[in-house]
């Protein structure tokens, strides 16, 4: 055996420890643990600081996601491709675009948007704080670009999101309408009413918040997402896991939405100062909740903390030990990402840590 085939060896079975205890690790690594993607070589690991692509192109499609605004399939590696194997199926989300618009309402062409790797990116930063959530990786299906996100329904556990449990409480609003018919104030989804469902139900299986309570782990995901600035937890964007009588709160999914994933390069360009970049941050509200569009994320993540028990606290601990250096290395390793929109992704996650943990 070569010197650097050994070393690799060993470097692969110290990550492997690391996933197997709950750690999150850089996807180059945790591509290695999945059968049936395309290995990337040897010479990659050592050389290259970037996420690889998974090609799911040949992977057969196990099913179709009936949720989200666009069709999705569920893909299977193809030699665990069975029905009893449904916790290793993956959710492939194509990349998104937007419409340029020019002055006076004229078209101006559409641009990449980076849902696909912010989605990358979250699933990640989840991983610093041990926050239970969906892995990710950048995919490949043919020529389109995307992401594929673990299914997240264990065996033998059945996946509902919390809209379908919230439906059974007085004067809730279902939010599983055509975009149109959506309530315009989401009546219902609610601290209040989120607490109630989840009293007495723990956090997700067979993570490192197993034993905890589950609203505990919900207000994780609220501080999570003002620390990533994510707009989009409505009430089909986090799910209650039944077996039997048990209920218990699904890892997190669906992050494409934080982070301005929206925004075009353009955009980003003119968040020029870390003024600008402040007062973008304080236009994120939690308009997926009752009153929210009157509150920002950081102040949905504060009421959360308020109503939780001391465990919740430690969202805020683990975000405010970080090192800038581990997420800045998360963000270096997305490849084709323009440099604007990397600096700006940094200044995000530094300017809503502040926000959250230092209370300004
Ligand atoms: N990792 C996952 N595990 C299980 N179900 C998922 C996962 N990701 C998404 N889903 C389901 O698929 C639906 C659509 O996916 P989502 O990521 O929310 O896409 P969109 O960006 O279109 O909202 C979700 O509402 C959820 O029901
Ligand atoms: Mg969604």
């Amino acid at each position: 055996m070569s010197i650097i085939r050994a070393g690799l060896l060993a470097y692969t079975t110290v990550l492997n420890g690391l996933v197997d205890r709950g750690r999150e690790v850089p996807a180059r690594v945790l591509i290695g643990q999945l059968p049936s993607l395309k290995m990337m070589s040897i010479r990659y690991i050592v050389t290259q600081m970037t996420f690889d692509l998974c090609d799911v192109t040949g992977w057969p499609v196990m099913a179709p996601e009936a949720g989200g605004d666009d069709d999705k399939d569920w893909l299977s590696p193809p030699d665990i491709a069975r029905e009893s194997q449904r916790t290793d199926w993956w959710l492939f989300k194509s990349a998104k675009f937007g419409e340029l618009w020019a002055r006076g309402g004229v078209r101006g062409g559409s641009y990449r948007r980076r849902d696909d790797q912010v989605e990358k990116i979250a699933s990640h930063l989840a991983g610093l704080i041990g926050l239970p959530a969906a892995r990710v990786e950048l995919a490949l299906r043919g020529s389109e670009e995307g992401i594929i996100s673990k299914n997240v329904a264990l065996v033998d556990w059945d996946l509902q999101p919390g809209n379908t449990y919230l439906s059974e409480f007085e004067g809730y609003l279902t939010c599983d309408t055509e975009p149109a018919q959506r309530p315009k104030n989401r009546v219902g989804h609610n601290l209040t009413n989120i607490g109630t469902l989840l009293s007495g139900l723990a956090g997700p299986p067979e993570s490192v918040v197993e034993g905890w309570p589950a609203f505990d782990v919900f207000v994780g995901f609220l501080v999570f997402d003002a620390w990533i600035a994510n707009t989009d937890r409505h009430a089909l964007n986090w799910g209650i896991l039944s077996k039997g009588n048990e209920l218990r709160l699904a890892r997190s999914f669906d992050h494409g939405s934080s982070l301005g994933s929206g925004m075009s390069d353009m955009q980003i360009a003119e968040l020029d100062t870390d003024e600008k970049v402040e007062s973008w941050c304080r236009r994120g509200m939690a308009h997926r909740f009752e009153n929210g569009k009157k509150r920002t994320l950081v102040d949905l993540a504060n009421e959360g903390l308020a109503q939780s028990s001391q465990l919740a606290w430690q969202w805020l601990d683990r975000i405010r030990n970080l090192d800038r250096g581990e997420w800045v290395e998360i963000i270096r390793s997305i490849p084709e990402m323009s440099e604007e929109a990397r600096s700006f992704t940094d200044k995000v996650l530094v300017t809503n840590r502040k926000r959250l943990c230092d209370g300004n």
